[in-house]
């Protein structure tokens, strides 16, 4: 999907995606050290509002801008703040040893652009910054409850983990669970899950 078509979809009343944050973020979010979070692709902001809501300094980035401007109201309406930033992922640069964590959740880029993306976020990372991710894998095209229709926007459990070489793994699986997080992902779905941190260099 293009911006302009995210931009249409985020236009339709409600949260595509809900207001709740993703139930992986929300259950694995206590691995990110506090300070600045970056999140990938945030969308309506449902995630980035949940971290600020816990303290965290949070940066979201997406290209649609209707996205954007829902997250900032999402935001003032739960009393916390956010810094958006409007950009195409496919260039944005990340800055070296910036971020204490960052955050991707159903991002999903052609492959060159996420090869790209996940080599700047391991650089991006300060030590013991970590990187928390959920995607739809190919495995989710038998289940047709959401995410891309084409396989190669969907991720592999270790392709993934080769594209963050130079983090450590402390959390990698592909499972079937039930995604029930608004009306465009809603069903039993196949999904990876990685938990990685930068280490202290010995
Ligand atoms: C399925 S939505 C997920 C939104 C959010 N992470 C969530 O879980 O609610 C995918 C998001 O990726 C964004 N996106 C897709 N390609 C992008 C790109 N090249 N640059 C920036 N954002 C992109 C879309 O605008 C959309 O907000």
């Amino acid at each position: 999907m293009s911006a302009e078509e995210w931009n249409a979809r985020y236009s339709e009343s409600g949260f595509a995606y809900g207001t709740e944050p993703n139930d992986f973020l929300k259950s694995a979010f206590r691995n990110l050290p506090k300070g600045d979070v970056l999140m990938l692709a945030d969308g309506e902001g449902r995630n980035g509002v949940f971290l600020a809501t816990q303290g965290y300094r949070v940066t979201s980035v997406d290209w649609s801008s209707v996205g954007l401007e829902k997250a900032q109201a999402l935001a003032r309406e739960r009393g916390v703040q956010i810094t958006t930033k409007l950009c195409d992922l496919a260039e944005f640069r990340i800055e070296p040893c910036r971020w204490d964590g960052i955050v991707s959740i159903f991002c999903h880029l052609p492959k060159p652009a996420r090869q790209r993306l996940h080599w700047a976020c391991v650089q991006g990372l300060k030590q013991d910054g970590t990187f928390l991710l959920e995607a739809y894998s190919r495995k989710q095209l038998r289940f047709g409850t959401g995410g891309p229709k084409r396989e190669d926007l969907l991720m592999s459990l270790d392709e993934t983990a080769e594209e963050l070489r130079g983090l450590t793994i402390e959390l990698a699986q592909e499972i079937e669970r039930d995604v029930f997080e608004g009306k465009y992902h809603a069903g039993r779905s196949a999904v990876i899950q990685i938990i990685a941190r930068k280490s202290q260099r010995r």
